[in-house]
């Protein structure tokens, strides 16, 4: 008997086990790539997470699957209540650009990187008030568990924020919007950083990830409460917010 492929567990090329490794190997154009193919869009979106922020001040904050950091530096420049940040990533060329970065903006004392899975945090129960993932969550290979890991080390109360690809309701935004992805992305993304298979599986990831109300439904399933989801450019991303 075939066996059943939860949604956001589908066969990809390279595999989600792998695709630290290939993140390791874009890590030098990734930035470039990004701001490039969502012509600067990626910055706005960022700064759009800071209003999803739990209320309070000394806010502790994870950001996981967190890359070259853009994320972090976004939130941390847009939001004084963050009290002390860390990100951690599977890929160790990513990280070494966000914690260059993290140097040059002077953010060393207020962040710490590491090397770890959003699937098995290193951390205690109840560790932090926030979690970010950014662009992250439709790249781990084991979706269930790794929303389980978020629940256990947020607070109580605290807020899972998710920034993530998602297709445009509208059929003919989301017809223009496909042929963008499968045809000019994986060229402009190929050409820049000599890696077209990476853009092809960005593609690959974000028509077969659920959106919308059926990734509401897996956060609701999970446990968390509050569950919401706001569309962001016509649908082409969406925050999605979730309480523990
Ligand atoms: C598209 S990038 C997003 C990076 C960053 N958050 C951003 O907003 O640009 C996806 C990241 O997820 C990381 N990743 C994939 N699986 C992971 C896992 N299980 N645990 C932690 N990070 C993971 C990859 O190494 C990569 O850096």
């Amino acid at each position: 008997m075939k066996k059943r492929v939860a949604p956001g567990e589908k066969k990809l090329s390279p595999s989600r086990k792998e695709i630290w490794k290939m993140f390791d190997a874009i890590s030098p154009t990734y930035d470039r790539v990004n701001h490039l193919m969502t012509a600067g869009l990626d910055t706005v979106w960022r700064k759009k997470m800071v209003s999803y922020l739990p209320e309070g001040k000394n806010l502790l904050l994870l950001d996981c699957a967190t890359g070259t950091g853009d994320q972090l530096f976004s939130l941390l420049d847009n939001s004084p209540n963050i009290e002390r940040a860390i990100g951690i990533d599977l890929a160790e060329a990513m990280l070494a650009c966000a914690r260059k970065k993290g140097e040059r903006k002077r953010y060393s004392k207020k962040i710490s990187w590491q090397v770890a899975s959003v699937s098995s945090l290193p951390f205690d129960e109840e560790s932090f008030d926030c979690i970010t993932i950014s662009f992250g969550i439709r790249n781990v290979d084991d979706l269930s568990t790794a929303l389980a890991e978020c629940k256990r080390v947020l607070k109580s109360r605290g807020r899972l924020l998710i920034l993530e690809t998602s297709l445009p309701k509208n059929w003919l935004i989301k017809k223009f919007h496909l042929l963008y992805l499968r045809t000019l992305l994986p060229k402009l993304g190929g050409w820049i950083s000599k890696n077209k298979k990476a853009y092809v599986y960005l593609n690959e990831t974000t028509e077969t990830f659920p959106s919308g109300d059926q990734f509401c439904a897996i956060l609701k399933q999970a446990g968390f409460n509050h569950v919401s989801h706001t569309p962001l450019t016509f649908g082409a991303v969406s925050i999605y917010r979730a309480d523990k």
